[in-house]
């Protein structure tokens, strides 16, 4: 018979698993908004492996080509290896019904073999509002208990808000690598018009991008410099073909002309306004660090990091590839003359990235 002791305690027992849930939503939904797959993927499972207090925890992807399920990121002891064949045990049977599934004993079920190292198995699909994602899973209490359906709420509040989550976040890049691809082949069609250009962009991306890596930049702001680096030229679309192709020293006119193109490239994306820092570091590429005989005079921090970054990887391209009207230096020859500018034209720090950059690539070539 209950109690009115028994009846507040168990009162109190489910609003504190409801306040559990309820925390739990706010604080996946906070952490999301602006996260990579692969950074929600890990921060599911340490939410996972935290608030059920198991063993080991693991988000499994729909690899759609293969037909499988491969582990995306996992914590603990669960075996990152393992391939399940589509429609092969109960992870694609919960992924199929959409619905979560536990099993207390799995040795003792049906599925005895499919996970040799688990004892008990809770599986909740990812669900996104267009498609299945995969699914998360969690095994073995650490105290040993089984699996309650408090367990099974909170296991299903962070697959609702993942599932979503992973899927606006594969969304957003696919729609980036489709930006980028659209860019490069732009890139490709402008250089196409100056044959003194070729390749000068993809290269100008790679020592950007290797610059940005010895500096510790994060993904997010590497996608940004790489994005920066493809379009840093872009301005020379409205450039003369007679000025781009000469192939002779440019007159002051002509160098003038040349010298308009950062504020062009500035000009012809200036609609997209996710691309403001983008869009800064084309504008002022041609900067100085010492403000001196740079576009618009601005000087060391004044000038953004990524125009600072492209303004070595520019330099250091246009350097080691032939021009009609000069000789072409080789890389050491190129990079001593590098290092001769810090302080002046290049950011010393950023000079020094492109030093230890420089160096490993070398290093990598000899071993190769
Ligand atoms: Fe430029």
């Amino acid at each position: 018979m209950s109690t009115p002791e028994g009846d507040l305690a168990l009162t109190v027992r489910e609003l504190s698993n409801m306040y559990e849930e309820i925390s739990l939503l706010y604080r996946m939904s906070e952490v999301f908004s602006f996260l990579s797959t692969d950074e929600i993927c890990s921060r599911i499972t340490e939410e996972a492996l935290n608030t059920l207090g198991v063993r080991s925890a693991a988000v499994l992807f729909i690899d759609e080509k293969k037909q499988a399920l491969y582990t995306k990121a996992s914590l603990g002891t669960w075996d990152a290896s393992k391939i399940f064949e589509k429609d092969e045990g109960v992870i694609w049977k919960a992924i199929a019904s959409k619905k979560p599934a536990a099993f207390c004993r799995l040795p003792e079920t049906e599925y005895q073999g499919y996970l040799p190292d688990v004892g008990s198995l809770m599986v909740c699909p990812l669900l996104g509002k267009a498609k299945t994602v995969g699914a998360l899973l969690v095994a073995d209490k650490q105290n040993g208990d089984e699996f309650f359906s408090s367990d099974s709420k909170l296991l299903m509040a962070i697959s609702s808000q993942a599932g979503l989550a992973i899927e606006n976040a594969l969304l957003y890049s696919e729609l980036e690598s489709l930006l980028v691809g659209a860019i490069r082949s732009l890139v490709k069609a402008l250089e196409a018009s100056s044959c003194w250009t070729a390749g000068h962009t993809e290269r100008v991306t790679e020592y950007a991008l290797g610059i940005g890596r010895v500096l510790g930049l994060g993904d997010e702001t590497l996608e940004r410099l790489k994005i920066s680096s493809l379009l840093h030229d872009i301005g020379k679309i409205a450039t003369p073909k007679e000025i781009l192709n000469k192939d002779r020293m440019l007159d002051y006119e002509e160098w003038l002309e040349i010298k308009r193109h950062p504020n062009r490239g500035a000009e012809i994306l200036v609609e997209l306004t996710q691309f403001e820092d983008i869009i800064l570091s084309i504008k002022y590429h041609h900067e100085h660090w010492d403000g001196a005989n740079g576009i618009y005079g601005l000087k060391g921090d004044e000038i953004p990091l990524m125009a600072r970054i492209l303004s070595v990887a520019d330099a250091y391209d246009a350097m080691t590839s032939d021009r009609p009207y000069r000789a072409m230096m080789t890389p050491s020859e190129a990079i001593k003359e590098v290092t001769r500018c810090s302080g002046t034209q290049f950011d010393p720090e950023v000079v020094r990235a492109f030093l230890v950059w420089t160096d490993d690539v070398s290093r990598r070539r000899q071993v190769s």
